[in-house]
């Protein structure tokens, strides 16, 4: 290196203006921690060949290392104005925009990105802008939403992460639009009539509404509106033999068909619906014992309406010859949860499960497993623990763990969702996952073995009756210990597991964000509404129908309104805590915890709020911001701690 500099000195003194010496030079100065001179250097190597821009590039890097994001965000246009293909810088700017509060930018950023180069970074600043965007400023252009259906169904993130964002674009077609307009019309009709078959069709070939369908719950209430009354149309039509173009529909009714199966058919069905549902699914139960042929269209209506494991003789129905089409909705519906069944009883059982709360929170988790997710992101690279932290959380006073393989446990694990993330993001991972639930524990060990992971083991246990004699290097519990009797109890049980310097990652109901959720709850708690599938349906269409604004609408802005296990986790819970930042504070310091950071999008807002709190741990601050955006933790806190 000391005899490239002393060329590039040599050649630099022969011609002042050469480029590429100033640009080298300017990158050795900046790894000798003189960035000023870096700075310097390259301006003038750009100076000298304002068509090259490579030395844009590095002097953005440098500006951002600097904490001089505004100018670093200039540079990377330059480049990318000089060579639009220029590697990596699509990918700098995006985050840099997205770090600076300017998502649609950011958003435009990625786009332009991900159609030159895949790289992880720029899908993961995709989805995030795309959370973060006000969905009215959200347009339908033809890359976003081919980008949309890549990210819905590989998956990029959680699909349901997107569906607000799809159901808004979709919003944005004619044909949709034009649905949503017409789904009001008054009287039973048939399908055609009621929405034109021009519309029908562009709905079934739109791969954007499809893989929405089929990937996560809509949340968009002007499409459940569409969904419902298309499957009302449909139901009337094939019940009174009427039914025809039944090819060209087969592929959007079975959409539907699997978009029920993940809502958990919380969609609205009216008594005469009831009436007709009684005869096809007669019809068709009568068909499958007697082997008869059934019209695929007719199983992928019935379908909509419930799950066909549900049905007797489903598995002789699965081993009949179908259409491809109905390949997905048989495996989601009767071959998945067949091997769920049988799953169940080889799980282990690691405790007894005799608390009288836990009995209650399992018997509700085995109704209603929660979350039933479909697809899952595939972590492109695991990492080291050290690193993982490091990047999430840069600043944060945490003790690196070292080399060395984690053990993992995560308490409450649900459908597996969570732990499956951990087994595959941290290097060398060992994973117990344990819940109250079998079905829960089913659908998780199910998907688990899909993935083909081995690093995962899965038993039934209470968290409260855990025994000391396994300890782990990290623990991640996340929406289960508000549901405890005593969540501190559970809380500390798990710190009691823990070995010293060991992480935890937490999540915990904010009772500031979930305000709506509170007024709703003794709304009906005064009015004596206790949980149903009948009493889900009506309190929805009762909330739908209120006027925006009204506290009950406020209910459709939280994604758990849109399927059945969610709504009753949302509304209904049988027992639920939740927390404020002071009290998790005190916790975190009665029993010598340190915080590492909250999971959240809103840590750049709040950097830009307390820019001296770089590591954004400060816990005071945090409770000041969320006072001043109440919404912050809608989801949940969620955060990482380190013990002593
Ligand atoms: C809302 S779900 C969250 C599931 C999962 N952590 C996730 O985020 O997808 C809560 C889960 O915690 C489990 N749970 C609640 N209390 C528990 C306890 N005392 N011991 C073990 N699991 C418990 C429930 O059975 C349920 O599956």
């Amino acid at each position: 290196m000391r005899e490239a500099e002393a060329n590039y000195r040599e050649v630099l003194a022969a011609n002042p203006r050469h480029t590429g010496a100033l640009g080298y030079l300017g990158l050795l100065a900046h790894q000798a921690g003189h960035s000023d001179a870096a700075i310097d250097l390259l301006r003038k190597a750009i100076a000298s060949d304002r068509r090259n821009p490579e030395p844009h590039y590095n002097l953005a890097r440098i500006l951002s290392d600097r904490g001089r994001d505004d100018e670093a965000i200039v540079h990377n246009r330059k480049v990318l104005e000089i060579d639009p293909n220029f590697p990596g810088a699509h990918n700098n700017l995006a985050a840099l925009l997205l770090l600076h509060g300017r998502p649609a930018e950011a958003l435009a950023a990625a786009v332009q990105g991900l159609l030159r180069d895949d790289a992880a970074g720029l899908k993961t600043t995709f989805v995030m802008a795309l959370r973060q965007l006000d969905l009215a400023a959200i347009k339908r252009d033809p890359n976003l939403v081919q980008l949309l259906v890549r990210a819905l169904r590989e998956p990029w993130s959680r699909p349901r992460d997107l569906s607000a964002a799809a159901g808004a674009i979709l919003l944005r077609s004619q044909a949709m639009a034009r649905c949503v307009e017409h789904q009001s019309r008054e009287g039973v009709m048939r399908l055609a009539d009621m929405f034109g078959a021009t519309d029908l069709d562009a709905l079934g070939s739109d791969g954007l509404f499809d893989a929405l369908l089929t990937s996560a719950p809509v949340t968009t209430m002007a499409i459940e509106r569409v969904l419902t009354a298309i499957r009302r149309a449909a139901l009337n039509e094939i019940v009174s033999g009427e039914f025809e173009n039944s090819g060209t529909w087969l592929p959007l009714i079975t959409s539907i068909g699997q978009q029920g199966f993940i809502n958990e058919y919380i969609f609205d069905v009216s008594e005469s619906e009831k009436a007709q549902l009684e005869n096809l699914r007669a019809d068709v139960a009568d068909a499958a014992t007697r082997n008869e042929t059934i019209a695929p269209l007719k199983l992928a209506i019935l379908a909509s309406y419930l799950p066909l494991h549900s049905l007797s003789g489903a598995e002789t129905l699965a081993a009949q010859p179908w259409p491809g089409e109905l390949a997905a909705l048989l495996k989601q519906q009767i071959t998945d949860p067949h091997g769920e069944n049988q799953i169940r009883t080889s799980i282990e059982r690691l405790t007894a499960i005799e608390d009288d709360v836990s009995e209650k929170v399992r018997a509700q988790y085995e109704e209603n497993p929660y979350p039933r997710w479909s697809r899952i992101p595939a972590e492109t690279q695991a990492l080291p623990v050290d690193a993982y932290i490091g990047m999430r959380f840069p600043g944060a006073p945490y003790k690196p763990l070292g080399h060395r393989a984690p053990d993992i446990l995560v308490a409450g694990c649900g459908t597996g969702q969570h732990a499956i993330q951990r087994a595959q993001q941290f290097q060398s991972a060992n994973v117990l996952a344990i819940d109250l639930s079998l079905a829960s524990l089913s659908y998780a060990i199910r998907q688990t073995k899909e993935l083909g992971l081995t690093n995962l083991r899965y038993a039934q246990g209470d968290i409260l009756a855990l025994a000391d004699d396994r300890t782990f290097d990290i623990i991640d519990s996340s929406g289960v210990l508000h549901h405890l009797k005593e969540p501190l109890t559970g809380w500390r049980r798990l710190a009691n597991l823990l070995r010293p310097g060991g992480l935890m990652h937490i999540g915990l109901y904010s009772a500031a964000a979930r305000q709506d959720i509170n007024a709703a709850r003794s709304y009906l708690a005064q009015q004596g509404r206790d949980y149903s599938v009948p009493e889900v349906r009506r309190l929805r269409a009762e909330v739908a129908g209120r006027a925006p604004g009204d506290q009950l609408h406020n209910l459709t802005n939280f994604s758990d309104f849109f399927s059945m296990s969610e709504c009753r986790d949302l509304l209904f819970h049988v027992q639920e805590h939740q927390f404020s930042i002071p009290q998790i504070a005190d916790f975190l310091r009665e029993s010598g915890f340190t915080f590492l950071g909250f999971e959240t999008p809103a840590r750049n807002s709040y950097l830009r709020r307390f820019p001296d709190d770089r590591a954004a741990t400060n816990l005071a601050n945090w409770a000041i911001f969320e006072a001043e955006n109440p919404s912050t933790f809608a989801t949940m806190y969620q955060f990482w701690i380190q013990s002593a």
